[in-house]
């Protein structure tokens, strides 16, 4: 065998080879399992490519196992797919394509193992491994993948134009590789993109979200970034990012590359995290800079409330991106419009209050909070880098006890509204949330502590201020 596979995933080839046989069908392993197999990274599902129907070699490798797996097949498209243990294998009947141009629907036909081989991505995808008696285990490789992968190069089999016209998003998938797996995309295979770049829009925001998503999820998620701004395509499926770039320069006085800056930040909190929507709000949290940017005589430049600016604008990107609009789309606004707050505590001297309101408004996300302020501290001055390392590490001591004593980051009102309600035989209504309001903000401000009997009297007590009787 040329590729390295678990004896569990050598048990299952050996199976799809024996019905192979007996069908008298020749079928052959592509794709991502093969590349990944040679790379001797964790490899996931398998493709198997067959000379012949699909899906009728997907039952009868099924009827190989015990318990026999579902067929999940699709008529449609000729696939199937079976799953044995946590391994998913897809059948596909070897095929010819042909694209129309504007049209992301392919007319297909059956073909050889190389009209398949031709319709592929990359040389590095279009490997194949032979699943017949006669070369069990040969491997099959028309336009030196192999060699791709040694010399870690990204590029398309055919002409590169012809592959990215027949499915545009393959433009994301070259940049998305390259990130992946540390490699470089060859020259005409990137001038390629260049001069392709406009038909991105003719892929569904989906399909765009799934290969940006996991750009994000690489271990240096810069490099892909950079490779989709330099190749122009950020500029058109997310715009409000490249406005990030460059520096203006008014009386010799510059401001910082927004869109490196945020590269820096995206890697260093990828060093610290692998949830996506954190990272999300690493490449958002700078978003408004554009939008606020202002030059203030004798001070320099300013971009006064971009946290707010960048919290609102959010949504929209999140639409705009197809990503969802749910709690992790409220939860990168949180953390956009919050970022701020933790790295000005540093700058000067520290309130217990002002402690007490950020652990009340980062709540639970403040763990996430910190690790996004921790990676956007950046700056070319080593020296600056540590002293705002060491300044930032005081506000996290300090929190820790103020949180200690106060527990406030999962904060639940000591007095209820209906505590409030039937003390005073008030019904719902501005009284109440006045009440409620006035025993928070005491909490906050230090005057009472964060529990039941301390509040109940603040509460009497604010309540015959205002005239309220007590029962
Ligand atoms: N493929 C292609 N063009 C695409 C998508 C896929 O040519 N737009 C081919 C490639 O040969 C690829 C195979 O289909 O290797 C399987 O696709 P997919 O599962 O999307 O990618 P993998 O290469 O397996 O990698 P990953 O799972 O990391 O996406």
């Amino acid at each position: 065998m040329y590729i390295h596979c678990t004896d569990k995933e050598l048990f299952i080839l050996d199976k799809i080879a024996i019905t192979a046989e007996a069908m008298e069908v020749h079928c052959f392993l592509i794709g991502g399992f093969v590349r990944d197999s040679i790379i001797g990274r964790k490899t996931k599902d398998m493709d198997v490519v067959c000379i012949g129907d699909g899906i009728a070699l997907a039952h009868k490798v099924a009827e190989q196992f015990t318990p026999k797996p579902v067929v999940n097949y699709f008529k449609n498209f000729g696939t199937a797919q079976i799953k044995f243990q946590d391994i998913e294998i897809e059948f596909v009947g070897a095929r010819k394509e042909s694209y129309i141009y504007d049209s992301r629907k392919p007319q297909v036909e059956s073909g050889t193992l190389e009209d398949d081989q031709d319709r592929r991505d990359f040389t590095i995808n279009a490997l194949s491994i032979s699943l017949n008696k006669e070369n069990f285990g040969e491997l099959i490789d028309p336009f030196n993948g192999l060699q791709d992968i040694e010399q870690k190069i990204i590029k398309t089999p055919l002409p590169a134009i012809q592959t990215f016209s027949d499915d545009p998003l393959r433009m994301m998938r070259a940049i998305r590789f390259a990130a992946q797996l540390d490699f470089t995309i060859e020259k005409k295979t990137f001038e390629a993109i260049d001069e392709n770049k406009e038909r991105i829009k003719i892929v569904s925001g989906e399909r765009i979200a799934d290969e940006l998503n996991k750009i994000l999820l690489c271990n240096k998620p810069s490099i892909g970034f950079d490779l989709l701004y330099k190749t122009g395509l950020l500029k058109i499926i997310f715009p409000q990012m490249v406005e990030l770039a460059g520096a203006e320069y008014i009386d010799g006085k510059g401001h910082k590359d927004n869109f490196y800056h945020t590269l820096q930040v995206v890697d260093n909190i990828a060093e610290n995290t692998n949830d996506l929507w954190l990272r999300w709000a690493a490449v958002l949290h700078d978003i408004a800079k554009p939008a606020t940017k202002k030059f203030e005589e004798g001070h320099g430049w300013t971009f006064h409330g971009h946290e707010v600016v960048g919290g609102r604008m959010v949504p929209k990107i999140f639409a705009k991106l197809k990503l969802p609009q749910n709690e992790k789309m409220r939860f990168v606004r949180k953390l956009v419009e919050l970022h701020l707050r933790p790295i000005s505590l540093t700058k000067e001297n520290i309130t217990d209050s002002a402690i007490r309101r950020l652990l009340f408004d980062a709540g639970e996300d403040f763990d996430a909070l910190m690790t996004l302020c921790n990676a956007d501290i950046t700056s070319k001055n080593k020296q600056k880098v540590k002293r705002f390392l060491e300044n930032f590490e005081i506000v996290r001591k300090r929190c820790a006890e103020v949180e200690v004593s106060d527990q406030l980051r999962n904060w639940q009102p000591p007095i209820t509204g209906e505590i409030i309600m039937e003390t005073f035989n008030l019904p719902p209504g501005r009284v109440v949330g006045d009440l409620k309001n006035a025993i928070r903000e005491a909490i906050l401000e230090g005057e009472i502590p964060n529990d039941y009997d301390a509040a109940f009297a603040f509460m009497v007590q604010k309540a015959v201020a205002l005239g309220i009787v007590y029962k």
